[in-house]
């Protein structure tokens, strides 16, 4: 059993977001402090819905979901119902939350937390970095009160998935993004968030056949088949209520996927960076300088990383370098399969 985590989480749900926060509450040794919504894939107050569907039908629904910032610090809200679906859960039609979105505001209880628990939680980021930029405003001395944190955002000297060179999370809120690098820039080492960016995530590549793999380890008797030949828009009839709504929303990321020409399978970011969160997978990472363009038009968003000190500036991240997808992906299953047959079996 991994040593016992205590998160702060902050996302943009979203479809990768969902599967992050379902495989969460099947660990036993996460405490999820708090869920924060930030806008991105869809607005504040649907990844705020998402959140507390998805708690609820996850047998979480004691765990507070926050809203913080409505838009990105300086730029417009851009949001992509085309990648995640105009709900943000693709395919998946949720049972109405039956929670209230917490009174107050995410940034402060993220702080409050934080200030409670000096040392002890640790923050995943699987949005734009729009509410932790605002934390860290408010309380500068968040990096050295969290335990650690980890990024779902940028790519290093790999092809950006928004622009040609930006990722979505750092191309929704550059100005956030910069921010953040900025507040740990020359902290130790360990101190350094652990940024899981496309390079890395792109390799933890979800397939149909492990669609069909969870959908076994559930106990469902009938095989759960999402498939390209299939006509677009099918809905899942299996038998386990979580199974169903996730390949619901898997099914609507496969058909992004190949609307893009990657194929029919599905980059499942967030989950990997709540697995590294949550200890439960093998990484190995690279300190570097992280620089967050927000200037130049045609390069917002884009991430460098200087990885041999050549502009002199100390490091402020420790990028993902090395994962397992097949290790992860026994992980997930596993999990998310006792889960599914825990709460619905
Ligand atoms: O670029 C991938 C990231 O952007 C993921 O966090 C996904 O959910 C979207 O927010
Ligand atoms: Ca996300």
């Amino acid at each position: 059993m991994p040593q016992p985590v205590s998160l702060l989480l902050d996302c943009d749900t979203g479809i990768d977001d969902a599967l992050a926060l379902a495989y969460l509450c099947s660990q036993p040794h996460v405490e999820l402090v708090a869920v924060s919504s930030t806008p991105g894939n869809v607005d504040a107050e649907q990844v705020a819905r998402n959140n507390l569907a998805l708690l609820e039908l996850c047998g979480r629904p004691d765990v507070p979901v926050a809203i913080g910032a409505r838009a990105p610090l300086e730029i417009p809200l851009v949001t992509t119902p085309e990648t995640h679906g105009p709900q943000g859960i693709g395919y998946a039609e949720l049972p109405e939350p039956q929670g209230r979105v917490y009174a107050g505001d995410a940034v402060e209880l993220w702080i409050e937390a934080a200030r409670a628990r000096p040392g002890e939680l640790t923050a995943l980021l699987t949005a734009p970095l729009t509410n932790f930029a605002l934390a860290l405003r408010a309380e500068p001395r968040l990096p050295e009160l969290l335990r650690g944190v980890v990024i779902m955002g940028g790519s290093y000297y790999y092809q950006g998935n928004t622009t040609p060179t930006a990722e979505w999370n750092t191309h929704v809120d550059p100005h956030a993004a910069a921010e953040v690098f900025a507040a740990f820039s020359g902290l130790p080492e360990e101190k350094l968030p652990v940024v899981c960016a496309l390079e890395s995530t792109e390799r933890i590549e979800m397939r149909p056949e492990h669609v069909e793999d969870l959908a076994r380890e559930a106990g469902c008797a009938v095989p759960e088949l999402v498939l390209p030949g299939q006509p677009e828009g099918l809905r899942s009839t299996a038998s386990n209520p979580l199974v169903r709504h996730l390949s619901d929303m898997l099914r609507f990321y496969f058909e992004f996927h190949r609307a893009y020409d990657q194929g029919y399978i599905a980059h499942v970011h967030d989950y990997f960076a709540a697995a590294v969160a949550a200890g439960t997978v093998r990484y190995g990472t690279r300190t570097a300088t992280v620089h967050v363009e927000t200037a130049a038009p045609r390069l917002l968003g884009t991430t460098v990383a200087d990885y041999r000190g050549l502009w002199g500036e100390a490091p402020n991240a420790r990028i993902v370098s090395e994962n397992h997808p097949g290790e992860a992906f026994d992980e997930l299953i596993r999990s998310l399969g006792a889960l599914a047959r825990r709460i619905h079996g």
